[in-house]
């Protein structure tokens, strides 16, 4: 980790705060997913396919979800978009799930979060099979990640870890914090940086003296969906800073515009951490290039190829 104070001739120096730009780092993801999908098509002649299901009509949903889809096929990947209408019944779902679990060209699988009320969330989730669980939810996947294991790891958390790894090396002895005790992005993220021989705390709503277990951390993620709840005096002096927060909130001075913000308060942190990820432009674009990295995972080991480094 580079040292956030530097001595320059004697005297002490701040050193400039890095701003791990994720869009540029996901682009580059992105061009090695799609050199892979080229290679398998040319040796393998299996192409890669991602299906993602929508039921109703959530704006924010139906952009994700066009975004992922334009980001499969950009790739040089077959994408399946299936969007059914809001009283869509769960059984209906989940004879969609049989369809694509049973189809060859489908190799990965995503049911986009939330449904709608009718639908129980968790046994759409148990029903796609785990070897397609491109997002990494089914308990077979977060069971094999806990434990070591060939795991589908959510695409989030290991944005983040890939992230860490390009900026910091080895990740061992590390004090990483996380903020935040979600299945999609606390608690996996916690067993990936256990993974990586960092010592690790989860923090949550309960958690007595939040701020100081942060001023702890080399490594701190903030996954709480609270806008900038996270505060500059919660950074330790050079620590890296990974803000998974998407928060929408009003335009200071702009009746009815809203802009978008982390969980934490970037201008006071970027003022004390050594690197930090910025909102937008940080985390979120590296959660879509990993689910096509899951993606070229998954059809790999259908296929029985020796699954790429990403
Ligand atoms: N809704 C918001 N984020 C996600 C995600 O990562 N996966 C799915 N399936 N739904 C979501």
């Amino acid at each position: 980790m580079r040292p956030r104070v530097r001595h320059v001739r004697g005297e002490i120096e701040m050193a400039e705060v890095d701003i791990i730009d994720g869009k540029a780092f996901a682009a580059k993801l992105r061009g090695r997913i799609a050199d892979a999908v080229s290679e398998m098509k040319s040796d393998h002649n299996v192409i890669p396919g991602l299906a993602v299901v929508l039921v109703g009509e959530d704006p924010a949903s139906q952009v994700y979800v066009r975004n992922k889809n334009k980001a499969t096929v950009k790739a040089g990947m077959n994408g399946f978009e299936h969007v059914l209408p809001m009283d869509t019944g769960q059984e209906e779902l989940l004879a969609l799930i049989g369809t694509l679990n049973g189809d060859d060209a489908v190799h990965g699988i995503l049911v986009q979060l939330p449904l709608p009320d009718q639908i129980d969330e968790q046994a759409v989730i148990d029903a796609i099979s785990p070897d397609k669980d491109a997002d990494g939810f089914h308990v077979v996947n977060t069971g094999r990640l806990a434990t070591g294991g060939d795991a589908i790891v959510p695409c989030t958390p290991l944005g983040c870890l890939m992230m860490l790894k390009d900026r910091m090396g080895d990740l061992s002895g590390k004090e990483a914090v996380i903020v935040g005790r979600s299945n999609i992005v606390g608690k996996p993220m916690a067993h990936l940086l256990l993974d990586a021989n960092c010592t690790v705390t989860i923090c949550h709503s309960r958690t007595a003296d939040l701020p100081e277990v942060c001023r702890r951390a080399d490594i701190l993620v903030a996954a709480v969906g609270r806008a900038e709840m996270v505060r500059g005096d919660w950074v330790k002096p050079g620590a890296i800073v990974i803000d998974v927060g998407i928060n929408r909130v009003p335009k200071p001075g702009e009746e009815g515009k809203t802009r978008l913000v982390g969980d934490v308060a970037f201008a006071e942190a970027k003022a004390v951490a050594g690197a930090i990820t910025p909102v937008p432009g940080g985390v979120g674009p590296m959660t879509i290039a990993c689910l096509l990295a899951n993606t070229v995972t998954a059809a790999c080991r259908q296929h029985g190829i020796a699954p790429p480094e990403f």
